[in-house]
């Protein structure tokens, strides 16, 4: 799995992955209809929808889990069909799920190479190698301008955004060119959604297409250069950043539940009623 796709940067503006008129039916529930998508290098695109909308079934189909029913799959302009996330990794094309496959009692470089451990010695003196494992994790961290203090702690220590980003820079070593990312500020504080956004920008720089699943059209609009909106599985808007204001996103998302979200994150941020908010914790392990 080790870089065998190294991320492009510039020039190819070819997306690598598109959808066309995909659709997906579950029993008789129709999850998906007519979606088109597309990912391209050093771009960002935001998929956004209430719940039930079909963001999951989308990223579930580009990342292999399941399959779609109707319409084309294409990666560099080449129709697939993924069986399985390992097919989907074998094209570049790597998942940032929001419970992290993580071990939190682990420290922070056991994890960046978990299930791809670095070994050195001839069999049978094989053994792990420590010092490669921690120099290239504190590297590919640094590259992403990811600072911790210590990479011997476990990573169940640090907080919700530091995990997200350690998770992203993995993906990145790891030869992805597609990273899915499924709502990966959903559970965090307006700091916190900060420091994963600064790494999704980071992602891009570093030329991969990203997308972005996310209920909060704030977060979208401040890294994404395209947005789609799921509503009840169809596309309602597909548009670039050129062609769509911040208050328009907002005003396709203003459901109930986004307006309670802004509203309680306008509350944090300006310190108003606090004692009605419930506390933020970062509780380490959590
Ligand atoms: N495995 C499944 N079997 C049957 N129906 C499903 C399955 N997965 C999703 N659905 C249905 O497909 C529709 C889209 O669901 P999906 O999970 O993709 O929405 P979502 O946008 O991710 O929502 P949320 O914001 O709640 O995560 C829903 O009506 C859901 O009930
Ligand atoms: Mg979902």
């Amino acid at each position: 799995m080790a870089s065998k796709h190294t991320a492009k940067t510039g020039g190819a503006d070819e997306p690598v992955v598109r959808l066309k008129g995909v659709g997906k039916v579950y029993g008789n529930v129709r999850a998906l209809e007519g979606i088109d998508l597309d990912v391209r290098p050093g771009k960002v695109t935001c998929v956004l929808g209430d719940n039930g909308a079909g963001k999951s079934t989308l990223i579930k189909i580009v990342s292999g889990l399941h399959q779609h029913d109707e319409g084309e799959y294409l990666v560099d302009g080449k129709p697939v069909r993924l069986n399985n996330p390992r097919e989907a990794l074998d094209l570049g094309i790597a998942t940032v799920y929001q419970d992290l496959a993580t071990v939190p009692l682990l420290p922070v470089w056991r994890n960046f190479f978990l299930g791809s451990e670095l070994t050195k010695g001839p069999w049978p003196f094989r053994r792990l190698d420590i010092e490669r494992m921690k120099r290239t994790t504190d590297e590919e961290l640094s590259a992403m301008g990811i600072h911790l203090d210590n990479l011997e702690q476990p990573i169940g220590t640090l907080s919700g955004g530091q995990r997200q980003s350690v998770a992203i820079a993995r993906a990145v070593h790891f030869g992805a060119r597609v990273l899915i990312l499924d709502e990966p500020t959903a559970a965090l504080g307006v700091k916190q959604s900060g420091v994963v956004l600064k790494y999704i920008a980071a992602a891009r720089e570093r030329g991969l297409g990203v997308i972005f699943i996310t209920h909060n059209p704030h977060h979208a609009y401040m890294v994404g250069d395209h947005f789609s909106v799921l509503r009840l599985g169809a596309l309602e808007m597909n548009a670039s950043r050129e062609d769509v204001s911040l208050e328009e996103l907002t005003n396709h998302m203003a459901g109930g539940a986004e307006l309670a979200a802004l509203k309680h994150e306008l509350s944090q941020v300006r310190g108003v009623d606090v004692e009605e908010l419930p506390e933020v914790v970062n509780t380490p392990g959590s």
